[in-house]
């Protein structure tokens, strides 16, 4: 199949068939990662750009592990080190990136709307890797396949999604991303954590009651509460929080018998999540998801670069 896209920006452009092309690729670019040697020269002689101007542990390690696989060049810029503390404006640093002739910018930055910006002055690709409150689609996508793997499938499931509802990027791109795969999605969380418009989201349900919803869901999708895009404590305590909105161990009673828990990380342990539920042996794919992300990655990389299914020489 024919994959047709330059950018991943926006997941809400991609079609289901794209979306199963990349988890297909990336089931391909697992193997090469349960080698001995994790190596393949699929991408040589392409360079990619990582340019990080917020923090990252998962994003920043996956993609410069999944290009070190793929055998790219690959040049590692961004934040304090550059010479935008100096005064160049966003754009002129673009341009000055865009004069080695590079293939693909990988972009993290606290402003939503600047891997956009920074697709329209480039020749590469761009892909976003978490902008402001905007979209992280790559972590959609590493959540898709955790889910699919775990559970044979994506249609049809019923996810709930919990907690900073209002401040989550992930949620940007994993609401769309589970609708164009057919699953249910509802959202759960305080007033003071939900947007004003919990409508746009583009979820099926809204709920404030995590205990009314969880008897109702195949995947848990927990989620830290972002304080750094907080003005003043969206609730009392965090203690509150917890008992209130967390993913205790006295509501696994709660959960289907398979139920699945997921996170984007980092994770706040005894906020969100406890580490009973955290760590859970049979219902928590957290590090599964850490583990898609080089696989998923790869297989972003790789598509977007030219690839195609069948002509995967990995
Ligand atoms: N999930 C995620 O984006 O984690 P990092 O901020 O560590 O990259």
């Amino acid at each position: 199949m024919a994959f047709t896209h330059k950018h991943l920006i926006d997941i809400s452009e991609y079609s289901a068939d794209d979306i199963m092309l990349l988890l297909e690729v990336a089931v391909k670019f697992k193997e090469v990662n349960e080698r001995k040697i994790k190596k393949v020269p699929t991408l040589k002689g392409f360079t990619v750009i990582n340019m990080f101007n917020e923090p990252s542990t998962r994003t920043r390690s996956s993609f410069e592990l999944a290009e070190k696989r793929l055998s790219c060049d690959s040049l590692n810029f961004g934040g304090s080190s550059t010479s935008a503390v100096k005064g160049e404006s966003l754009i002129d640093t673009i341009e000055t990136l865009n004069s080695y002739k590079v293939d693909m910018v990988i972009v993290r930055d606290k402003h939503a709307g600047v891997p956009r910006l920074i697709a329209e002055h480039v020749d590469a690709g761009v892909i976003d890797a978490g902008d402001g409150k905007h979209q992280h689609p790559t972590q959609a996508l590493l959540d898709l396949y955790s889910i699919w793997e775990n559970l044979g499938k994506l249609e049809g499931l019923h996810v709930g999604i919990v907690g900073d509802i209002g401040h989550s990027r992930v949620c940007g791109s994993l609401i769309p991303a589970l609708k164009i795969m057919g699953a249910t999605v509802t959202v759960i969380a305080p007033p003071t954590l939900m947007p004003a418009r919990p409508d746009i989201l583009g979820a099926d349900y809204v709920s404030s009651n995590i205990d009314e919803v969880l008897p109702e869901l195949d995947v848990v999708y927990m989620l830290r509460i972002q304080r750094e895009r907080l003005e003043g404590a969206p609730y009392p305590s965090l203690r509150e929080y917890n008992l209130l909105f967390g993913l205790t161990q006295a509501r696994e009673r709660l959960m289907k018998p398979d139920a699945l828990i997921c996170h984007p990380g980092p994770i706040n342990r005894g906020v969100e999540l406890d580490s009973y539920m955290a760590d859970h042996p049979k219902r928590s794919v957290i590090l599964n998801q850490v583990y898609a992300g080089i696989c998923t990655r790869m297989a972003a990389l790789y598509l977007l670069l030219g690839g195609s299914d069948d002509g995967l020489t990995a």
